[in-house]
């Protein structure tokens, strides 16, 4: 099954959406199988964003995510990439079309809420950032088969 990692940054953790967001990928029907709160330091920080490094924002976001906690998620689901970023929004809130988690939680590009993975490449190397293997859960759950 198809896994996306997702990060809710420091602007969800402090503005108290961490439960919003958590339970609109649940009631969409995506399997949660990976949750740990962190302060993330600068080395994996600057891994995370490494395909932005020498664009000019790179330095703000980097200080930016490692400012305070962030909660990383791995989730589990038909199409999760493509429905994830769908369900998140355009990365600038002030595109992000409304009723987007973007749309109705952020106003500006460098405070957008939430991180998910471009691509099942790039969900692959972000999850070996932050998860052990044996820190993702593999479990069935009640209703999936009501999902296909
Ligand atoms: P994210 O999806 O986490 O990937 C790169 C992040 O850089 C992006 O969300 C924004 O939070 C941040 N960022 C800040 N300024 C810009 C910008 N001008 N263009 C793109 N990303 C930006």
């Amino acid at each position: 099954m198809e896994k996306t990692f997702l990060m809710l940054k420091p602007d969800a953790v402090q503005r108290g959406l961490i439960g919003e967001i958590i339970s609109r990928f649940e009631k969409r029907g995506f399997k949660l199988i990976g949750l740990k709160m962190l302060k993330l330091d600068r080395a994996t920080a600057e891994a995370h964003y490494r395909e932005h490094k020498g664009k000019p924002f790179f330095e703000s976001t980097v200080e930016y995510i490692t400012s305070s906690p962030v909660v990383a998620m791995v989730w589990e689901g038909k199409n999760i990439v493509a429905l994830a970023r769908q369900m998140m929004g355009d990365t600038n809130p002030a595109q992000a079309c409304p009723g987007s988690i973007r749309g109705s939680y952020a106003l500006d590009i460098s405070r957008n809420i939430i991180h998910g993975s471009d691509s099942p490449e790039s969900a692959e190397r972000e999850i070996k950032l932050y998860f052990r293997e044996d820190e993702l859960m593999s479990y069935s759950k009640i209703g999936e088969e009501w999902l296909s």
